[in-house]
């Protein structure tokens, strides 16, 4: 069933979000109207002039969240629990639902005709495999008719959740914490969109307003994820009460490949150009969809710092191959001389540095350093969310953080956009393809230790649809290069197939 109305039932957003449970949220009219609203000042720059006349700086939207249930009261000091974390995350609908199980097993009718008709013809179970491979979506290791990267409710209502950019696959395993390579949540937001459409349904206020308005993801794996945030906190003031800007807000729209969650631990920081300490608090700025109010957040920081125990508790993964341990001795050395200086070392005790390197040294993607205005950060550092420690915060960070190399083998594609396939062609600069596309969510490149992909010197124009089109990543497009970090430049061919083979062991 879906969440829009069907002919017998009544159209009322009401009815449909009704919580269900008594620790759930509960979405009301009134919230979703200022959703809606969010949404319009949101949309292209068309309904910003329109909406421009509707702004009103500083004053808040008419109508105020009710409060969430009370906390109890604190007994003891509390004790954060990994289990409880990842238990949040897979169970707790922190946003509300934007589609249900019924739309998922109708997606495939606006797939193109080979596709659709593969699908037609395959059994219930084999057809919801081929939809979740089609958006990137995995089963949850604990139960797999259900998906890892949503929270479906005993409706069978779908709310997106961290694992949607944060959980993927990598050869056939599923990995909590691995960045999600093959997620396409541009093609699944616009297909339940044109479902909807074409079935007369209601939307849902999610499904038309905040997520129609901002692009997703140009590329399958990777997103708009920075700008959601920015676009997210430009409607809250310091203690997260919904406000409208004063002026419409502009961005800079750019993908990025999520991190890796095992490196948490590693971080003192957070984020690729390390402006925050790390916190709990700075994990919970997705939750600001416009129908959470500032009491909601109080009653879930706990929850959050649940959630940070568990994320700095997500095991490494170890390379599932053979190792040449004479040629990974060699790479260490090589690595210990080159790389280990911004990276850290590595085995019984590692070091990890967490140096910033200056973009323009440092030559990869710029865009994501240039699009966070300090007005931006100085935001964030008056918010709720660095809890008054506006020394947490830096206003002005110089680049982009060394990242830890744990368990690198797993998180291809690399860079913090997602630009390069494989640790080969991160070692092999000159030789980084213009354009590439995945050959799917299982296939991969032990040889070049990534994903394995199909190389072209540009992005063919013909595309049967904009799935298709998602496929390819364009290193030509903007916020999309795969240039910089000529580090290994300085390594002979032998010393590089060495350093891989030691990057196989992290
Ligand atoms: C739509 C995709 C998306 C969702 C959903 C998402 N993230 Fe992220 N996350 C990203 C991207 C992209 C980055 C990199 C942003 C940056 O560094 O500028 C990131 C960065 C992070 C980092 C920083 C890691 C590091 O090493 O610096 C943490 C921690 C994190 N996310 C936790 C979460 C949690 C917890 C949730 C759920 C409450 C969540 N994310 C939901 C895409 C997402
Ligand atoms: C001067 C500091 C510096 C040196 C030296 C350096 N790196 Fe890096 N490395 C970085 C930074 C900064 C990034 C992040 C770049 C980005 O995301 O745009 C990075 C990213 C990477 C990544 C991608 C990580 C990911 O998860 O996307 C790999 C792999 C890597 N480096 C390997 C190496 C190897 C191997 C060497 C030695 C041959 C090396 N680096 C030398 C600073 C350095």
């Amino acid at each position: 069933m879906g969440i829009g109305a069907r002919p017998g039932e009544a159209p009322t957003y009401n009815r449909a979000m009704a919580p269900v449970a008594a620790s759930a949220p509960r979405w009301s009219a009134a919230m979703l109207a200022t959703s809606l609203l969010v949404g319009l000042l949101l949309a292209g720059s068309t309904l910003l002039g329109a909406a421009a006349g509707v702004a009103h700086g500083g004053e808040p939207p008419a109508a105020a969240p009710p409060a969430a249930p009370p906390a109890a009261p604190p007994a003891a000091p509390f004790v954060p629990s990994a289990e409880r974390g990842y238990r949040h995350i897979l169970d707790t609908p922190y946003i509300p639902p934007t589609f249900d199980d019924d739309d998922v097993d109708h997606l495939y009718t606006l797939w193109p005709a080979a596709e659709r008709a593969a699908a037609e013809a395959a059994s219930k179970e084999a057809r919801r495999a081929l939809t979740f491979a089609r958006y990137g979506l995995t089963p949850r290791p604990d139960d797999p008719a259900k998906p890892l990267q949503y929270v479906v409710d005993e409706r069978g209502r779908w709310s997106l959740n961290c694992f949607s950019c944060h959980g993927g696959q990598v050869e056939d395993r599923v990995l909590p914490g691995l960045p999600n390579a093959h997620f396409a949540f541009q093609d699944l937001v616009d297909d339940v969109a044109r479902l909807a459409a074409q079935r007369g349904d209601t939307p849902t206020a999610m499904a038309t307003s905040l997520w129609r308005r901002i692009p997703l993801g140009t590329s399958h794996g990777t997103t708009n994820a920075v700008v959601f945030s920015m676009a997210l906190g430009a409607f809250r003031d310091a203690d997260l009460k919904l406000v409208l800007p004063k002026a419409a807000p502009k961005f800079v729209h750019h993908d990025l490949d999520a991190p890796p969650w095992w490196n948490v631990r590693k971080r003192p920081r957070l984020y690729v150009d390390g402006v925050t300490k790390k916190s709990h608090r700075a994990l919970m700025q997705f939750l600001m969809v416009p129908m959470n109010g500032p009491e909601r957040f109080r009653a879930w920081d706990d929850e959050f710092k649940d959630v940070l125990a568990y994320l700095e508790s997500v095991p490494v993964p170890r390379w599932p191959g053979a190792v040449d341990a004479t040629l990974a001795a060699a790479g260490r050395v090589a690595f210990e001389r080159t790389c280990a200086p911004c990276h850290g070392t590595y085995g019984a005790t590692p070091t990890y540095p967490a140096v910033v390197v200056p973009v323009d040294e440092l030559g990869t993607d710029r865009v994501r350093h240039d699009a966070i205005p300090r007005s931006e950060r100085e935001r964030y550092a008056r918010s709720w969310f660095v809890d008054g420690r506006a020394d947490d915060v830096d206003l002005d960070p110089k680049g982009y953080v060394a990242p830890p190399l744990d368990g690198v083998w797993a998180s291809a594609p690399y860079f913090h956009n997602g630009a390069v396939p494989t640790l080969w062609h991160v070692l092999h600069p000159e030789a980084r393809p213009a354009a590439w596309r995945r050959k799917g969510p299982s296939a991969y490149d032990r040889a070049r230790v990534g994903l394995d992909v199909e190389a072209a010197a540009a992005v063919p124009t013909e595309h049967a649809d904009p799935w298709s089109r998602r496929r390819w990543f364009d290193t030509t497009a903007a916020g999309k290069s795969a240039a910089g970090h000529l580090y290994p430049a300085t390594l002979t061919d032998d010393e590089r197939r060495a350093v891989l083979e030691y990057l196989k062991t992290l």
